[in-house]
């Protein structure tokens, strides 16, 4: 199906299913423990061999030597297999440095052997006793030093040119501006933190592979698996039924499932591999830390008549930047603009996209920059910002925004949460020991349309299965897709039998950048069309007019059950949403609103969240109990990224020293306060036929910066280097 013009009423507008309050249809299997991930296929796999994977113990140089010999004489140990041994591999289409080193190495941990044994101990023991001769060089480690010297660069998902981007004349503006101020933010490297380690579990039949993992893209991480075994696609089949949260580290093939394979193929024996806690943030990617300046120029109304974000940021050689300034093209007026990212050559681990990438450090800057200017201009933070409203894409005036209700979002918040009870001056509002702050920050993420397919299956007996190879991160795609198949075709969701996660069915958006709800259920949508033709035809039913209801097949006065449709042999509907160009006359983008509340504990400086509040306008919401839940799960993450997370960075050793739960902290419940969400009535028909977008990043783009704006405004101190933790403001 092309997606080429606004979609009009159709059947997902009846909203008995779709955009009703349901409940998870795989947490029982979830709750019980029953839901198999990528280490536990017990059922499929009988008695699978243990690979530990075995790090680089220095981030740059060769391997001047690796004696196994000891290894492969320990108790159960079955092989060991090194780049020498594993014959000439591949680097996936995703992946900037290759998932097994040697006798090159590109950073800390990147893998350099597996061992295969009897037991997970044995595995482990002899991994301990490979011997490794190593010739250590000279790395760059220090993204301050690397920036001198960065080059400009685009890339990711909002932004494609490696140049500046420039509108009007903006050192003129900001030259002549009468109010204006000039900042500096930094951000530090994040860890995905994900509860399921990155694992996969490896079966050959013949020279075919099966690999259980967990991953977020299958179609990618298929292509790329076999492109790293140099194997057609067709002998290569990738699974990824549940995950346990990717946060955009398992958007790619990653070491596991590289090891796996080539330790089951090795040991002749079907091999599963989990990463080890401690290997996790340096073997894998991460959130690139950034150093950010922003200009903002205003005439002393408030009116942005000058706006710079320039972002720099580090990767190996190869890699790309994060795109911290996108969300600055569009979320603000303001006739002069400037953005440009610039990318430093480092030999830390490579950085990759976590956690609405780009947009969530982008904003933690620009959030906190725009509540300074708004200081300096003596107005409300609300206020400034819905002054700088812009309909139309600020490089671009002819183009609108297909939905953008940003003004409503704040409105709706400050209404909501009380904004009017906030005291302008930082440091006046005492609760006890408390000093109370509040804050506000605006929410903006990018809708992004991408293929998906899916094939819908009316069995003999009546009963509705969707396959597609969409994955369900911990997010809900298994009950929005059964929702959205029950909505097209009269039954109850709990009546749609849902398979994700293997390539074998087809190839769907997948989970990332916030487009697998929306663009997964489009493309069973049109499968649904698809199925919905097949129905009537065989009842000999103009499909026109056909509607399906409560389980019935109705046209005119004519009706049949649709178990009776199946009933002469299974019907299938396979297609998938094409978008051709409704994107490029329309900017599709989601918004909203963030409001905090904090307490910073007067004598300690300890920082507590009181409450938060988050106003979302994201198109049809297809599911309220999920989109709630990513959202809460997003501003938790805003929370963690604004008071606690930081990888360290070792500049001597070239590693990030905290990488266990242990070190790099995460919030826990006792963090986190009373969350609210609002979602805006909104249904956005230029995004696709569900005319929904996407949800989960929204919900922490902004956070940082509004828990920032509440810290200042509660103890006067602006703290630009995040995390901001206690010694930053005491
Ligand atoms: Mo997301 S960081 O695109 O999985």
């Amino acid at each position: 199906m092309k997606f080429d013009t606004p979609a009009g009423a159709n059947p997902i507008d009846t909203m008995t299913v779709v955009g009703r309050p349901h409940t998870r249809i795989d947490g029982p299997l979830k709750v019980t423990g029953l839901a198999p991930y990528a280490y536990e296929h017990h059922k499929e796999v009988e008695s699978p061999a243990y690979g530990y994977v075995v790090g680089s113990a220095i981030a740059k140089g060769r391997i001047t030597n690796l004696d196994t010999s000891a290894a492969k004489a320990a108790p159960g140990v079955i092989a060991v297999v090194t780049a020498e041994d594993a014959g000439k591999l591949g680097k996936g289409n995703f992946n900037t440095v290759k998932l097994l080193g040697g006798p090159e190495v590109d950073h800390y941990h990147q893998a350099i052997a597996i061992v295969v044994a009897e037991t997970f101990e044995q595995a482990r023991a002899a991994a301990g006793l490979l011997k490794v001769d190593y010739a250590r060089a000279k790395g760059r480690f220090d993204l301050t030093e690397g920036l001198k010297t960065a080059k400009l660069a685009g890339g990711g998902d909002s932004g494609n040119e490696a140049k500046e981007d420039r509108v009007g004349d903006f050192e003129k503006a900001f030259g002549e501006a009468p109010v204006k101020i000039d900042v500096e933010y930094t951000t530090p490297d994040h860890s995905h933190a994900m509860m399921e380690p990155f694992a996969s579990m490896a079966v050959w039949e013949g020279d075919s592979v099966k690999v259980w993992t967990s991953n977020q893209m299958i179609a990618w991480g298929h292509g790329d698996l076999a492109k790293t075994l140099g194997m057609p696609k067709e002998k290569v089949r990738l699974m990824s039924p549940y995950v346990g949260g990717g946060f955009g580290g398992k958007l790619f093939l990653r070491t596991d499932a590289v090891m796996a394979a080539l330790g089951a193929r090795a040991a002749k024996r079907p091999v599963k591999v989990a990463l080890a806690r401690p290997m996790m943030a340096n073997n894998a990617t991460h959130r690139p830390a950034t150093h950010q300046r922003i200009r903002i120029g205003a005439t002393k109304d408030g009116t942005i008549t000058a706006i710079a974000h320039e972002s720099g940021s580090g990767d190996q050689p190869g890699g790309s930047p994060e795109i911290a300034a996108a969300q600055t093209k569009l979320l603000y007026a303001g006739s002069n603009r400037l953005i440009a990212m610039r990318l430093a050559e480092l030999d830390l681990p490579e950085g990759n996209a976590m956690r609405a990438p780009g947009e969530a450090p982008g904003m933690m800057a620009l959030e906190a920059a725009m509540d300074e200017m708004a200081e300096k201009l003596g107005m409300d933070p609300v206020a400034f910002r819905i002054k700088n409203d812009t309909q139309v894409d600020p490089a671009k005036p002819d183009r609108k925004f297909s939905q953008r209700q940003l003004v409503r979002c704040l409105e709706t918040g400050a209404e909501k949460f009380g904004w009017s009870k906030r005291q302008a001056k930082p440091g006046s509002v005492r609760d006890g020991k408390w000093l109370v702050g509040m804050g506000v920050a605006s929410a903006f993420r990018n809708h992004m349309n991408m293929t998906s397919g899916a094939r819908v299956r009316l069995g003999s007996d009546g009963i509705v299965t969707v396959e597609t190879d969409m994955t369900d991160i911990g997010t809900g795609s298994y009950t929005i897709i059964a929702q959205t198949a029950g909505e097209m075709l009269g039954v109850p969701a709990e009546q749609v039998v849902v398979k994700l996660g293997d390539s074998s069915f087809p190839v769907s958006a997948g989970s990332g950048g916030q487009f697998g709800a929306a663009n997964a259920t489009a493309g069973v949508y049109a499968a649904c069309v698809k199925l919905r033709e097949a129905v009537a035809q065989r009842l000999g039913y103009n499909s026109a007019d056909v509607t399906f209801k409560e389980g019935k097949v109705t046209s005119g006065n004519r009706s049949a059950s649709l178990k009776d449709a199946g009933r002469g042999g299974e019907l299938v509907g396979e297609d998938k949403i094409e978008f051709a160009g409704l994107d490029k006359a329309y900017q599709i983008s989601t918004f909203g609103a963030h409001f905090v509340e904090v307490g910073v504990d007067s004598y300690t400086g300890v920082v507590r969240v009181r409450r938060m509040l988050a106003v979302c306008a994201a198109g049809r919401i297809i599911n309220p109990v999920s989109a709630r839940s990513q959202v809460i799960g997003a501003m938790t993450m805003g929370v963690g990224s604004t008071l606690m997370e930081e990888l360290a960075v070792d500049k001597r050793f070239g590693m990030f020293v905290n990488h266990d739960l242990a070190s790099y902290e995460v919030p826990v419940h006792a963090d986190i306060p009373h969350q609210d969400v609002i979602f805006l009535d909104e249904a956005d028909d230029k995004a696709n036929p569900m005319k929904a977008k996407g949800i989960g990043e929204l919900g922490l783009c902004g956070v940082g910066g509004a828990v920032a704006n509440a810290i200042y405004n509660a103890t006067g101190v602006r703290v630009r280097d995040y995390p901001i933790t206690l010694e930053k403001h005491l």
